[in-house]
């Protein structure tokens, strides 16, 4: 009954209309909250960023119209961007101000098994979390979400989602392009029924829409200058792969590629695609110098055929105006302090799956219990698994705690989008991927799971204690 309808093919002749919203960062805390975790072993700066969060219902204006009963973050959707400088830890109180119970992740990023958002570490309503966050990482993108058992894609997709970004010296000396030409994008998908009230459907295949929904914008435009544009690019789609391009007038426009889930690459890499499955992130440097004002550039999508219905566009960038451009994008970006193969002590196998009977995806043949543990491994140990997709389809696979980088893809070297640090990854249909890491400094229950949310709920995930 709520089969979405099939959008049309897309049309050149598109408009998009609706200012895109820039989601504003979130405003600090005069002191940290008196009962604070304390630094849980990591020796950091005190007192760290503190911010405070309410998770409640919340009425957005997405079409024109009645405004779309969402939950979020601070009455915001997206969430209010959490922003941290490397080294100075953040104290995020999340306080539950709603009628379900949560858990809130801040995904890629190395932490405490306490401040996880472990599925069953429950916020129940009324009640609130003190999370801490080292922030003991490279500069980059990263994103909270919800992350409860069985229902984060109904949470994520309801509005529990937001931007976490890291800052560090090292990426501020480059000069790339910063302050409001650094634009995150969470680019997602809805399905609206007739009074613009969201429509879910947490079948065990995935959900999304016909509309592209970014940063909270439904059908979006953003005006820019000639200029660079960062553009953080985050699938936060519950089960969409996205391949984009840009485009002016139908003409693919090649793009930068400087970073990847875990922060920057080595070196910009120039492309004219990427492909992003749902939990990605990656930052690309678009250039608007040579186009001239009142140049229209589409961010295209080409389908993903697992999911129905077709998504052709994404939103349109629109140059209003020319400006000076002193940004740079510097032909080496950074270190990549790569695990070595030959330093591997620990190895393991996760076998993504799908049941006998066709109904259920599972990992190492079976589905999540968060009672259970199913692999056991060793902190400050130099590890390798080997992501095997016994299944047709593609499944964004997300390790919780470390990033990763990739070994190989079916034998083959990464590609070089795939080469930098990783903590979500499209392992294709049938292939094999080994990815090498190590898990640092923390001990305790995190989760692996296929970032599909669908998939996720119908508990596509287990769990992997990482003992001192
Ligand atoms: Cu973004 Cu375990 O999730
Ligand atoms: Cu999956």
């Amino acid at each position: 009954p709520n089969a979405p309808k099939r959008a049309p093919a897309y049309d050149p002749n598109r408009v998009f209309t609706n200012p895109l919203r820039i989601p504003e960062d979130a405003t600090p805390e005069a002191t940290p909250p008196a009962d604070a975790p304390s630094p849980q072993g990591v020796a950091t700066t005190w007192p760290p960023t503190s911010y405070r969060l309410s998770i409640r219902p919340m009425n957005v204006q997405m079409l024109p119209g009645a405004a779309t009963p969402m939950v979020g973050f601070a009455g915001r959707f997206p969430g209010p961007t959490l922003r941290a400088e490397r080294g100075i830890p953040t104290v995020v109180t999340q306080a539950n101000d709603w009628t379900e119970n949560v858990t809130i992740h801040n995904h890629g990023h190395k932490v405490s098994a306490e401040s996880d958002g472990h599925p069953v570490d429950y916020i129940q309503p009324g009640r609130y979390k003190n999370y801490y966050y080292p922030n003991d990482q490279r500069a980059g993108t990263f994103w909270y979400h919800d992350h409860t058992m069985d229902l984060t894609g109904a949470h994520v997709y309801a509005g529990l989602a937001g931007f976490y970004i890291i800052h560090d010296k090292a990426e501020d000396v480059l000069n790339l392009p910063s302050g409001s030409y650094d634009v995150p994008l969470l680019l997602q998908d809805r399905t609206f029924g007739d009074n613009n009230e969201l429509i879910y459907n947490g079948n065990p295949h995935g959900w999304g829409g016909p509309t592209p929904v970014i940063n909270g914008t439904a059908n979006p435009v953003l005006n820019v200058a000639a200029r660079k544009y960062r553009l953080r690019l985050l699938n936060g789609c519950n089960a969409r792969t996205l391949n984009l391009h840009f485009a002016v007038q139908g003409k693919p426009v090649p793009f930068q590629l400087i970073a990847s889930d875990g922060g920057l690459l080595e070196a910009p890499v120039p492309m004219k695609a990427i492909t992003v499955t749902p939990g990605e992130r990656y930052d690309v440097v678009m250039d608007f110098t040579n186009f001239p004002v009142n140049t229209v550039m589409d961010l295209l999508n080409v389908d993903d055929p697992e999911i129905d219905p077709l998504l052709p566009a994404m939103m349109q960038f629109k140059v209003n105006r020319t400006e000076v451009d002193s940004a740079t994008v510097p032909p080496k970006l950074s270190v990549i302090d790569r695990l070595q193969e030959k330093d591997a002590k620990a190895f393991g196998t996760v076998e993504l799956g799908l049941s006998a009977d066709g109904e259920t995806w599972t990992l190492n043949g079976t589905t999540y219990d968060p009672a259970r543990i199913d692999i056991r491994s060793k902190r400050d140990t130099v590890t390798i698994w080997t992501l095997k997709n016994a299944t047709a389809f593609t499944h964004p696979f997300h390790k919780h705690l470390v990033q990763f980088t990739i070994l190989d893809i079916n034998g083959q070297p990464p590609p070089p989008e795939l080469a930098g640090w990783k903590d979500t990854v499209g392992v294709p249909g049938n292939g094999t991927m080994r990815i090498i890491f190590k898990n640092e400094q923390f001990s305790g229950t995190y989760v692996l799971h296929c970032h599909r949310l669908e998939h996720e709920d119908h508990r596509m995930m287990i769990q992997e204690s990482v003992e001192p």
